[in-house]
């Protein structure tokens, strides 16, 4: 057992992963320790508000996360391949994989993204496959959780929704083919209670599936809860790669005629209270522009 049984080290605690994960654990009564490159910004200032002890640790700087992660008796570890690159991903979560194991850490919950089966050419979902091949090789105490998408696709400013999510996914994927959703603060919760029952989670690998609704049933459920249907912006194929790259194209191409995993029971188990999108989207009163810590 680590030095503070009640202390996790969150990465990416600024980001919409780690932000719900931090303020889920804080609730819970755990102590949080967030990881940002920025102390001072206001995302970060956000988290020492909740009760969070912020550091400064960088990916690309394997001592701080040595620091980071010292005493601690689990780490959270999410990293970002669209705000840097699918290598950088890669390299990131190598370094927060060995840095655990350097740090002696009794618990790592891995943030990770779709099917978890290899061959779909997706490579921000190779990426985290490779990731969570190298923690299995380090021998860490691993729990693996894959969401495949948020609901805030359709409403985080971020994502430019009315391009992406309204318009290209559907025009590739097909407007009718199942979706399956999880909020980010759900995921929050889980990750929690991942934490809070290890015996229970450790050597699990989840698929998280809170409600399976196509592009059509969502727009559908947008205009019942809203009155009117959502922005839409067509914008031609070439031109949003050329803008975002092409890994989400990839994915909504290949996502057009796989068989994902839409079964909602395991998830629903663990967390009962998991939104569905109708209820994700009623409760935002007015779409938010952006996630806050
Ligand atoms: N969009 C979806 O529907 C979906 C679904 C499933 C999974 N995912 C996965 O979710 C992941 C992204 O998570 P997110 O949305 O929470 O990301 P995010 O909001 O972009 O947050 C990532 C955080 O990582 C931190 N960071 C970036 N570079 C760093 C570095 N070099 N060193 C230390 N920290 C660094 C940043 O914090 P600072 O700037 O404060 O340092 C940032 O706040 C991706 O892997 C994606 O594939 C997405």
């Amino acid at each position: 057992m680590s030095a503070d049984d009640r202390l996790v080290a969150v990465t990416g605690a600024t980001g919409r992963q780690g932000s719900a994960v931090t303020r889920h654990l804080l609730r819970d009564g755990w102590r949080v320790r967030a990881l940002t490159r920025t102390p001072d910004s206001d995302r970060a200032r956000a988290l020492t508000d909740l009760g969070a002890d912020v550091v400064r640790a960088d990916f690309d700087e394997p001592d701080t996360l040595r620091a980071a992660f010292r005493d601690a008796h689990g780490v959270y570890s999410v990293q970002n391949p669209m705000t840097s690159s699918i290598d950088a991903e890669i390299r990131h979560g190598i370094a927060v994989a060995d840095a655990a194991r350097d740090a002696g850490v009794s618990h790592v919950v891995y943030g990770s993204a779709g099917t978890g089966a290899s061959g779909t050419g997706v490579g921000s979902w190779d990426s985290k496959l490779a990731i969570e091949a190298h923690m299995r090789r380090l021998g860490l105490p691993l729990t693996v959780l894959r969401p495949m998408a948020f609901m805030e696709l359709m409403t985080d400013r971020d994502y430019y929704p009315p391009v992406s999510t309204w318009h290209v996914m559907p025009k590739l994927m097909g407007a009718d083919r199942p979706v399956v959703w999880l909020s980010v603060d759900d995921l929050g919760a889980i990750a929690a209670l991942a934490f809070a029952e290890p015996s229970r989670f450790i050597g699990a690998a989840l698929t998280l599936v809170a409600d399976v609704q196509s592009i059509d049933d969502c727009r559908a459920i947008w205009r019942d809860v809203t009155g009117k249907p959502p922005r839409r912006f067509p914008m031609p194929v070439w031109l949003f790669e050329r803008i975002v790259g092409t890994d989400l194209t990839t994915m909504w191409r290949w996502l057009r005629t796989a068989t994902i995993p839409t079964d909602t029971s395991e998830t629903l188990r663990i967390l009962p209270t998991a939104v569905t999108v109708r209820q994700w989207l009623s409760a935002q009163q007015t779409p938010r522009a952006s996630h806050p810590a």
